[in-house]
C-alpha cells in the first residue's frame, strides 16, 4: 500500500526502515521523503511505524517524532 502519495512511499518501506535500526519519524522523513510535501500521509505513516514496533523482529522505535 503506498502511504505517501507524493513521494511514492509504500507500507512496506516504512516497515524495513523500522525493523532495520531504531528510527523516528523525522528519519523517514530525511531518509524516505514521506510527508515532506503535502504531510497528508504523517498520521499513517506513525501508525505503520507504531504496527512495526511492535512486530517480532522490530527494533525500538524512538518516541521522538
Ligand atoms: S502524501 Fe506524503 S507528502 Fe503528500
Amino acid at each position: 500500500m503506498i502511504v505517501c502519495v507524493c513521494n511514492r512511499v509504500s507500507d512496506r518501506q516504512i516497515r524495513e526502515r523500522v525493523q532495520a535500526s531504531p528510527c523516528a519519524l523525522r528519519d523517514l522523513r530525511r531518509e524516505l521523503c514521506v510527508g515532506t510535501q503535502c504531510a497528508k500521509c504523517l498520521p499513517t505513516a506513525l501508525d505503520v511505524m507504531r504496527e512495526s514496533a511492535s512486530e517480532p523482529n522490530a527494533v525500538a522505535i524512538s518516541r521522538v517524532v
